[in-house]
C-alpha cells in the first residue's frame, strides 16, 4: 500500500552515508589499541541503602583479572574531592560520583568495576562479586512522593501568571483533566561506550559517545585536574542519542579511571540493560490542565501544572509548561512546574525535552476543547492564533502555521475527517483523524570553523561538533556547496574531536543554525581571500585551483568565529510543526494502527533536504512509539525495571509505521541567522503524541489521557 512515495532527489545525499552502511565508520567501542583491557560494572541489586560488606575475592582471581574497583580501593578522582561537579547536573545537586562512599541511590547503580583482559572475563568475573547492604525504605513513584514535589530555582521554573488564571471556572466551556506520561527512554542503537587511554601521565585520549567533544573534554579535565589540552575527546560518528550523551556520565570518568589504575587502554560499554538506568530518560511527568473557553472557541484562561520525576541527588528541570505560556493567544493564563525527587537516578533531556511533554498535554487539552465544542481542531487553533508572542509581545522572528495547517490539511485529506467522533468505520475498523502542534525555541550559539580550500580542489571544512546521526555532515557540506558553488563531492567535513575548533554540543536542534552558519560566514570570508588574490579581474565563480597555482599557493585557509547578533533578543524565535494523523482502531480488539502520517515543519529554510526529511520522519516515528508503546516499568515494590530490554520496552518496528511524508513550509528566517535556517531535530517530535491520541478520540470517542495507549485502555 505505498503511495504517493516522495522523491528523494533534492539535496546532496549524506555524506557518511557510504561508510556508515559499508561498516568503515567506527564507533567509540570499536576502536582497537594494543594491550585493549575492558571493564564492566557489577550494579547494586538494591534501590536505596549501603554496602555492609563486598567481597571481591573470588572476582580477583577469576581468569584475566587486572583490577577489581569499589569504594574501598578507588584511587581518588582530583575533581571528585574538590567539590566542583565534572558532569554539571542540570540545576542543581550533585551528580553520581562512583566509588567514593558506600552508598546506593538507585537500584541497578555500579558497586564495582572489573578490568580483565577480555570482555567476557570482565563480565564473568563481575558476576562473582557479592555484597551484603544495609537496605534503607525507598520510593520510586512520584505519585506516592508528590508530597516532596518541589518548584526548582531560576526565573524559569518560576510559577508565571497572567491576567486572572482562575477564568476557566467561569466560562461557558471548560476542561479540568490529567495527562501522565511514563518514563520514556532513550536507548539509541549504539550503547554507551568509552575507550580510554592515557597517552602520557598527565595526557589522556578518549574514544567516546558523546553529543559535545569539547563539554566531554573539559569534564575529564576537570575531574582529573589536567590541562585542558591534555585530554582529547573523538567521536566523529555517534550511533544515536536524542540526549542521553548531552552530559558527561559517571561511567565515562570510570573508565578513564580504569585506564589510568591498569596503564593500559580501557574499553567500557553498558550493556542494554544497563543503559535504562546509567544514562538518564524522559521522566514520569503528571500534568493537570485547566481551561475555559467562550462559545466561539475563544479561550479565555489556561492553567497548566506539571510535576516531573528526578533523583534523590539531581534537580532535573526541562520546560514542560513554557510552551503554553505562548503557543496561543490567551489572556488569563497561570503556569507551574514542579519536580519530585525518587529513588532513581537522574532523568536527562530526551528528544524535545519540556515540550514533548507539555505538548502531549496543551494539544490533546486543544482537542477536547474542539470537541466540546463541535468546532474542527484546526479552527480551534486558527481562532486562538497568536499573531505575536504572547508572553513577552514581542514580534516572532518568522511564524508559518497557518500555511503549516493548511499544506498538513490538503495532503491527508482532513476534510474526510468528521468531526464526530466514532463515526467512520471501514472493514471493520474504526477510522480517525487527529493533530498535534509543536513548538521549540530556534537559537543561535557560537562556533569556531576552520575553511581551507587545497590545490588538489578539495574544500575542508573543520570543526568539533558531533553529527548523532542526524545529518549535520551533510548540512555543512550543503551549505559549503551553496557559497562555493562546487560539488559536494569535492568537500570533506572534519568534525567530532577536541582538537578541531570549537563548537557547542550537539542538541536543542540548534546546530545547523549555529555551526551552519559559521561554515557559511567561514567560506564567505575564504571565497573573499581569493577575491582578494585575484584582484579586479576576478569572476564570481573562479577556477579556485587555478587561483592557487597563479598564486603558487598550496591552500587558503581561514578560521571564523561566528555567534547571534544581538538583534536576535527583539524576536520571539521559535520553529513550529503540525502533524497529521489517521489511524484505525480495531473496536473488539483495542490495536491501534497508523495508517498515514503527515508532518509539516515551518523550520525555516531548509539546508539539506534529504537528511531534513529524515530527521521529521525519525521524529514521526519517535512519537508514535511514545504514544502507543514505550514505557519504562518499575515495580514500585522493589525499585526494579522489568522491562530494561528492547523485548520488552517496545518501540515501534517497520511493520508499525507507515508511509511518513514530511512537508516543510520552507520560508527562510533570517532573524535567525543568514542562512535562515530554524532547526528541527525537537519539533519532529514535539506534538506527535498527542496528534496519535486525537486521532485515536476521533477514532473510538474515548480520551486517553495516560500514555501509552496500548490496547487494554481502549476496550
Ligand atoms: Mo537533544 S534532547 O537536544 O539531544
Amino acid at each position: 500500500m505505498m503511495k504517493n512515495i516522495p522523491p528523494f532527489t533534492d539535496g546532496i545525499d549524506r555524506v557518511d552515508g557510504r561508510m556508515k552502511v559499508t561498516g568503515a565508520a567506527k564507533y567509540a567501542a570499536e576502536y582497537e589499541l594494543p594491550g585493549m583491557t575492558y571493564a564492566v560494572f557489577a550494579t547494586s541489586n538494591i534501590t536505596k541503602g549501603t554496602i555492609k560488606t563486598i567481597d571481591t575475592k573470588a572476582a580477583e582471581r577469576a581468569p584475566g583479572v587486572l583490577k577489581v574497583v569499589t569504594y574501598l580501593n578507588a584511587p581518588k578522582i582530583p575533581g571528585y574531592q574538590t567539590g566542583k561537579d565534572p558532569s554539571k547536573p542540570a540545576t542543581g545537586g550533585t551528580p553520581l560520583r562512583l566509588f567514593t562512599d558506600n552508598t546506593v541511590k538507585f537500584n541497578g547503580q555500579p558497586i564495582a568495576l572489573v578490568i580483565a583482559d577480555t570482555f567476557e572475563r570482565a563480565t564473568y568475573a563481575a558476576s562473582l562479586i557479592n555484597a551484603q547492604y544495609n537496605a534503607e525504605a525507598f520510593q520510586t513513584d512520584l505519585e506516592k512522593n508528590a508530597g516532596k514535589a518541589n518548584t526548582p530555582k531560576g526565573p524559569r521554573f518560576a510559577d508565571y501568571k497572567r491576567g486572572d488564571p482562575e477564568a476557566w471556572q467561569t466560562a461557558p466551556v471548560k476542561l479540568d483533566v490529567e495527562y501522565i506520561i511514563p518514563i520514556n527512554v532513550h536507548n539509541p542503537m549504539e550503547l554507551h561506550a568509552i575507550t580510554a587511554h592515557w597517552e602520557g601521565a598527565d595526557k589522556v585520549k578518549v574514544y567516546d559517545k558523546t553529543q559535545g567533544v569539547k563539554s566531554t573534554q573539559n569534564s575529564i579535565a576537570q575531574a582529573f585536574k589536567l590541562p585542558v589540552d591534555n585530554v582529547q575527546v573523538v567521536a566523529p560518528f555517534v550511533g544515536g542519542a536524542f540526549g542521553a550523551a548531552l552530559r558527561t556520565w559517571p561511567h565515562e570518568i570510570a573508565a578513564v579511571m580504569a585506564a589510568q589504575l591498569v596503564n593500559k587502554p580501557v574499553k567500557l560499554m553498558l550493556t542494554r540493560e544497563q543503559m535504562f538506568n546509567s544514562v538518564g530518560y524522559r521522566p514520569y511527568t503528571s500534568q493537570k490542565i485547566s481551561l475555559g473557553a467562550a462559545a466561539d472557541g475563544k479561550l479565555t484562561s489556561i492553567i497548566h501544572q506539571a510535576n516531573g520525576q528526578t533523583s534523590s541527588f539531581e534537580e532535573f528541570t526541562e520546560g514542560t509548561v513554557n510552551m503554553t505560556r505562548f503557543m496561543y493567544a490567551c489572556p488569563n493564563l497561570g503556569t507551574q512546574y514542579k519536580i519530585t525527587p525518587t529513588d532513581v537516578n537522574t532523568p536527562t533531556w530526551m528528544r524535545g525535552p519540556g515540550e514533548a511533554t507539555g505538548a502531549f498535554a496543551l494539544e490533546s487539552a486543544m482537542d477536547e476543547l474542539a470537541d466540546k465544542l463541535d468546532i474542527d481542531p484546526i479552527e480551534v487553533r486558527l481562532r486562538n492564533y497568536a499573531e505575536t508572542d504572547p508572553e513577552t509581545g514581542k514580534p516572532w522572528s518568522t511564524k508559518y502555521l497557518k500555511e503549516a495547517y493548511e499544506m498538513g490539511a490538503d495532503k491527508i485529506g482532513w476534510k474526510n475527517r468528521k468531526n464526530k467522533p466514532r463515526s467512520v468505520q471501514e472493514d471493520g475498523w474504526l477510522i480517525g483523524y487527529g493533530i498535534g502542534s509543536g513548538v521549540f525555541g530556534a537559537g543561535r550559539g557560537r562556533a569556531t570553523v576552520e575553511a581551507v580550500y587545497q590545490a588538489d580542489g578539495t574544500l575542508h571544512i573543520k570543526t568539533s561538533v558531533t553529527d548523532i546521526g542526524v545529518g549535520t555532515g551533510t548540512a555543512l557540506a550543503q551549505v559549503a556547496a551553496d557559497v562555493f558553488q562546487i560539488p559536494a563531492q569535492n568537500i570533506k567535513i572534519e568534525l567530532g574531536d577536541s582538537s578541531l575548533p570549537p563548537s557547542p554540543t550537539q542538541g536543542g536542534s540548534m546546530i545547523t543554525s549555529t555551526v551552519g552558519s559559521a561554515v557559511h560566514e567561514a567560506c564567505l570570508s575564504l571565497k573573499e581571500k581569493f577575491q582578494k588574490l585575484m584582484g579586479n579581474g576576478g569572476s564570481d565563480k573562479p577556477d579556485y585551483t587555478k587561483v592557487l597555482a597563479d598564486n603558487k599557493l598550496q591552500q587558503l585557509d581561514t578560521v571564523v568565529t561566528s555567534q547571534g547578533s544581538p538583534d536576535m533578543r527583539n524576536y520571539a524565535m521559535y520553529a513550529f510543526s503540525v502533524h497529521f494523523v489517521q489511524v484505525k482502531v480495531h473496536p473488539a480488539t483495542g490495536v491501534v494502527r497508523v495508517n498515514q502520517v503527515v508532518s509539516v515543519a515551518d523550520a525555516g529554510h531548509i539546508v539539506s533536504p534529504k537528511t531534513a526529511r529524515s530527521q521529521i520522519i525519525g521524529g514521526a516515528i519517535g512519537g508514535i512509539g511514545m504514544a502507543l508503546m514505550e514505557e519504562g516499568v518499575v515495580d514500585h515494590r522493589f525499585g526494579r525495571y522489568v522491562n530494561n530490554n528492547f523485548a520488552d520496552y517496545h518501540v515501534p518496528v517497520s511493520a508499525d509505521i507507515p508511509q511518513v511524508e514530511a512537508l516543510f513550509v520552507n520560508k527562510p528566517d533570517y532573524k535567525v541567522n543568514p542562512i535562515g535556517a530554524k532547526g528541527m531535530g525537537e519539533i519532529a517530535l514535539i506534538g506527535m503524541s498527542a496528534a496519535v491520541a486525537n486521532a485515536v478520540f476521533n477514532a473510538t470517542g474515548k480520551r486517553i489521557r495516560e500514555l501509552p495507549i496500548t490496547p487494554d485502555k481502549l476496550i
